[in-house]
């Protein structure tokens, strides 16, 4: 992409983080916002004069603009971690201050993200149904139902045997392969194999579907610069298979 600092996609940058036991890791993000996936272990993080402690499989996002900082709590614990750093990059611009920033310190504990899943398989899906997905919002955002601006998050599922229908849109995905065995997603008709805790991108126009020919629900997890587009009336979402 030839951009002159660290990014996944142009305007979004996805990283691992390990946090060593009796250690601490600071971050300090030129980003407005910071979203972060739990992948193993618990802990502790501070970040705008608040602290959150957190087990695996939670999502907490936290403003930019200032020190985040992270302790394991047991064991070593392992983070993705996901800012638009490479948007306020771009622009050269600073990030705002954690009291202004446009998100809090937000929480989603995994109980709570696996209870609401299985609650959207109690309401019924028909084929225009792009897919099953748990949108991630906040009282600063819930206007967008956006988790910052620019960005979207959401777990998305898809049941053993199950696809999603090809589709494409203008945002890119960046996603976090949570579970899910025997799958793949075919982009501009390419095949792409998971593999576990894999980052995967569908790069932004690609027609792209997803398919599970395993057994258990396939669950990940999906920051896109969506936010972006839906406020420039250009997200251009369109079934391609009809
Ligand atoms: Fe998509």
């Amino acid at each position: 992409m030839e951009c002159p600092f660290p990014a996944t996609s142009p305007l979004l940058l996805a990283r691992y983080a390990r946090i060593r036991l009796g250690e601490t890791l600071v971050d300090e993000p030129q980003a407005s916002g910071v979203i972060h996936y739990v992948i193993e272990g618990a802990g502790q993080t501070s970040a705008a004069s608040e602290q959150i402690e957190w087990n695996a499989g939670d999502v907490f996002v936290v403003p930019g603009g200032g020190s985040i900082t992270h302790t394991a709590s047991d064991s070593d614990a392992v983070l993705w971690v996901v800012s638009n750093e490479p948007h306020i990059r771009f622009e050269k611009l600073q990030p705002p201050a954690q009291e202004s920033a446009p998100t809090s310190v937000v929480h989603y504990r995994a109980d709570e993200i696996d209870r609401q899943i299985e609650q959207l398989y109690h309401i019924g899906q028909d084929q225009e149904t792009a897919g099953t997905a748990l949108i991630f919002s906040s009282d600063k955002q819930q206007d967008s139902r956006n988790v910052l601006p620019t960005l979207t998050l959401a777990m998305n599922s898809l049941p053993g045997g199950a696809m999603q229908r090809p589709h494409r849109h203008n945002s890119v995905a960046v996603s976090l392969v949570i579970q899910g065995e025997h799958c793949y997603s075919l982009i501009d008709g390419e095949r792409k194999d998971w593999a576990p805790w894999a980052t995967t991108i569908t790069p932004p126009v690609s027609v792209h579907s997803h398919h599970n020919d395993g057994d258990e629900l396939a669950m990940f997890l999906i920051v896109q610069d969506g936010g972006l587009y839906y406020h420039a009336r250009a997200m251009g979402f369109k079934f391609v298979d009809d």
